[in-house]
């Protein structure tokens, strides 16, 4: 039996007890979001329910349903009778959150060391409460919301032998069909403990068919989408590399075999956190499907001391019964509105040039500034400076040299960046009064050997031991686990923040973690990056943070919550884009990805693409930019790309706040194709390619979703066409050679 001491009084509540903010006036009524009936909890949003409840006898978890609403009946189903064979009843059932070393022989969602060695946990429920709003996390990022927007379910589960107490945190947002999760583990007892393993959401799926959904990649080719067929036994991904990582995204969708994008149902895990994780989807012998997502064991054993708690990061998951479209746009929206921080967060994204792809290291204060002037005759509003601009004794004049050592290159800026940044903040933007902003790349995390910082401080760069320290691009990476180090990054970012008009940074971070001194020190690392990024963001709210790993590396909702926006990828190959974006777009809102139009034939593919699709592509991201030297753009190029500024300008305000259709996938066809659709429903705008010339081929309709199928919409001027037709029968283009492409205007009348 559980403790007789609940909080909630849970023998008593026979009868069903509602539990959650109830006020006539609310224009939100969230009375149902929790609902606890004495054993059974039910988390409702407005098109979803997860239920789980106590077994009286035992006080193990048992997860009944996460899917479709219910409406609290429930049909008395047979007990799980224990057969015959190895496997007892923990293997089973249905858990919540499985312990480890009971008879269950999945893979658990927590093991523990304990100082005498066992690895048996023997969690049983307590106690629980409902809280109307959401608890911070403490040191993570984290979704947050209002007491109207979210409730919160806390379940308190102990270990009698070892003392060990785990609670775990639901909070589900009803308007999202959105529950988070997040477990933590405290010592009770005297003795150190080690949690070996620790997920943030588990969940056992019912017998039934299930494919799952990834995002895998690597440098330059992040976020391609894998979809493969659960089988029997284990298969997963993740990340030891320190870093969130281009190889695997901390995102999960499971779905039927038979879901598309717009029908069917769909589950996504998507995890808040920026470090080594790993996901596990196990078929067991008995058939049901154990999904699991959070830290990476192999990167953990954290020690508690008696009175200590480790915090799990939170998993998000989300439900959809109009397929993975359905499930992507209940992720965007609520990463939009209820977890990154910034003012920016769906507030107009100015048209940037970076110097990067136009001038690499080869830059000084005069030729920059013609960059910049050049990139303000074109309409560019915000520039930045990308690498090369700092170093004193060792400076950054290609990739040997200087990260670490954060003060202008005295050669290249005589008196400092205040001149430079007063004279491109002095520049107009194009034929406008609006006022040229001005940015910089930096790579705080980092440090070359050849800096007067690693000469000062060489135990501040990760480093295990005696092992030998290995280089990658030349640079090391400093141990955020450190407080000074944390210290030091604070101090030098928000001195060259304080010293002019500086608008925009970017944040890089370009290289994997190897030797650490511990498994432990890679979260250790996570939660002192936090700190530092919400030290620095919080101190300067009105800088647009973008964050950057080699591209895609760090394309993770841990960063967006500080940063508003993420460099998709390093590839600015239109037609990599094409998929790069598509497949990012599967867990993030497309307003945090990061596009820029570049100069071809491309640096990394060698392809040339037109100036047009290349610039359409970009605009799908809700920061567009310009990654070029404009003086080497071609006559004809040059003249389209103020248009296309002003176009990527118009469709902005409907990228960045709008819903998401992806009408047809680049991997699938010839003729991928997204709609974007504004919150009131009174503007859309089709984004539609032809990737490669389709000879002697009728070319297909593409059929619209998410509109009103009463409303009228004009198309680019033309019409007005029912909502019903544009959905049914569709629109049709054609095009006439490769790349071709169209950005169509949407209105209802
Ligand atoms: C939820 O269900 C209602 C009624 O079926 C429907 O109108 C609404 O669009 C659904 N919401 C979402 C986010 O799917
Ligand atoms: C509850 O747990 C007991 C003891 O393990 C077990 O015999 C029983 O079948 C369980 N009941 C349910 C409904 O799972
Ligand atoms: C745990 O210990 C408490 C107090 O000794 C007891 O009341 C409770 O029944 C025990 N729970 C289990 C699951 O053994
Ligand atoms: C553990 O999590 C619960 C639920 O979020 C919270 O109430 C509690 O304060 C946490 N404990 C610590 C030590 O952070
Ligand atoms: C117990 O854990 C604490 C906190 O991690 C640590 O400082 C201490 O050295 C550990 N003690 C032993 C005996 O390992
Ligand atoms: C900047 O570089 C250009 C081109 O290399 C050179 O002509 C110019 O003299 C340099 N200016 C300064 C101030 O060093
Ligand atoms: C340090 O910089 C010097 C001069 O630029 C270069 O020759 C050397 O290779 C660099 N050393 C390392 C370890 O990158
Ligand atoms: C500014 O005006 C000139 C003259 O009308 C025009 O050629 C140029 O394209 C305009 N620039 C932008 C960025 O719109």
């Amino acid at each position: 039996m559980f403790g007789s001491s609940t909080r909630t009084a849970l023998a008593a509540a026979s009868l069903l007890t509602v539990l959650g903010h109830k006020s006539a006036v609310m224009a939100q009524d969230n009375s149902n979001a929790v609902v606890v009936d004495g054993k059974t909890f039910v988390l409702n949003g407005d098109n979803v329910s997860y239920q789980f409840r106590v077994n009286e006898t035992s006080g193990d978890l048992l997860s009944d349903h996460f899917g479709g609403s219910l409406d609290g009946s429930m049909f008395d189903a047979p007990p799980v009778e224990a057969l015959g064979g190895w496997v007892g009843l923990n293997g089973r059932f249905r858990r919540e959150f499985p312990d480890h070393g009971r008879g269950d022989f999945r893979i658990p969602a927590v093991r523990i060391r304990q100082s005498e060695g066992y690895t048996v946990t023997d969690l049983r429920y307590q106690s629980h409460d409902v809280i109307q709003g959401k608890p911070e996390l403490p040191g993570l990022p984290a979704t947050h919301g209002g007491e109207d927007d979210v409730t919160t379910l806390v379940v308190h589960m102990f270990d009698n032998y070892s003392s060990i107490a785990v609670d775990l945190s639901y909070s589900i947002f009803p308007k999202y069909d959105a529950i988070v999760r997040s477990a933590n583990v405290t010592n009770k007892g005297t003795k150190n403990i080690t949690v070996e393993a620790l997920s943030s959401f588990s969940f056992d799926f019912p017998v039934e068919d299930l494919d799952m959904i990834s995002l895998n990649g690597d440098w330059a080719r992040e976020a391609h989408r894998q979809r493969r067929k659960v089988e029997y036994g284990t298969q997963g991904f993740g990340s030891s590399t320190g870093f969130s990582s281009h190889l695997h995204n901390p995102f999960l969708a499971l779905a039927h075999p038979s879901t598309t994008e717009s029908q069917g149902e769909a589950w996504g895990f998507s995890l808040v956190y920026t470090g080594s994780f790993s996901v596990d989807v196990e078929k067991g012998s008995q058939g049901l499907t154990r999904a699991l997502i959070g830290l990476n064991p192999n990167q953990l054993s954290w020690q508690l001391g008696a009175g200590e708690t480790l915090t799990s990061p939170e998993c998000v998951a989300v439900y959809s019964d109009n397929g993975i479209g359905g499930m992507s746009r209940s992720l965007h929206r609520l990463y939009r509105n209820h977890l990154i921080k910034s003012k920016f967060a769906i507030s107009d994204r100015p048209v940037l040039l970076n110097s990067w792809e136009g001038l690499y290291f080869d830059y000084n204060e005069s030729t920059i500034y013609q960059l910049a002037e050049e990139s303000a005759t074109l309409g560019v509003k915000l520039f930045v400076m990308d690498d090369g601009w700092f170093g004193d004794k060792y400076p950054r004049t290609s990739d040997n040299a200087g990260l670490g050592d954060w003060t202008p290159n005295p050669e290249r800026f005589p008196e400092g960046l205040s001149p430079l940044v007063q004279d491109v903040t002095d520049l107009k933007a194009g034929n406008t009064s609006t006022k040229m902003r001005f940015g910089i790349w930096v790579e705080p995390e980092m440090v070359n050997p050849n800096s007067s910082l690693y000469r000062e401080h060489p135990d501040w760069a990760l480093h295990a031991g005696p092992y030998p320290r290995t280089e990658q691009r030349n640079q090391l990476v400093l141990n955020l686990a450190l407080p000074e180090v944390q210290d030091y990054i604070i101090k030098v970012i928000a001195d060259l923040l304080d010293s002019s008009d500086i608008s925009y940074v970017k944040w890089d971070f370009n290289r994997a973690m190897h030797e650490t001194p511990s498994p432990s020190n890679d979260h250790a690392y996570m939660l002192g990056m936090y700190r530092v990024f919400d030290t620095l963001t919080t101190r300067f709210p009105d800088v647009l943070w973008e964050g950057c790993a080699s591209g895609g590396g760090r394309f993770d909702p841990g960063v967006l919550e500080y940063f508003p926006q993420i460099w998709t990828s390093d590839d600015t190959d239109a037609l990599e884009r094409v998929t790069i974006q598509f497949g990012t777009s599967l867990a993030y809102p497309p307003s945090a990805m990061g596009a820029h139009l570049s100069a071809v034939p491309n640096a990394q593919t060698g392809r040339t693409i037109p100036v047009t699709f290349r610039g359409h592509v970009a605009m799908m991201g809700g920061s567009f930019g310009l990654e070029l030297n404009p003086a080497e753009l071609h006559e004809d190029e040059k003249a389209e790309v103020p248009g296309l500024i002003a176009l990527a300008e118009k469709v902005n305000p409907i990228i960045l706040t709008g819903d998401m259709y992806r009408l047809r996938l680049p991997e699938e066809s010839n003729w991928p194709a997204a709609l974007f659709i504004s919150p009131d429903g009174a503007q859309a705008v089709l984004f539609y390619f032809q990737l490669r010339a389709n000879v002697n081929h009728a070319t297909p309709w593409i059929r619209l979703q998410g509109l009103d199928p009463q409303a009228k919409y004009t198309v680019d001027g033309k019409g007005p066409y029912s909502g019903a037709n544009l959905m049914n029968m569709g629109l049709q283009y054609t095009f006439d050679s490769d790349f071709g492409s169209e950005v169509v205007f949407l209105e209802r009348q």
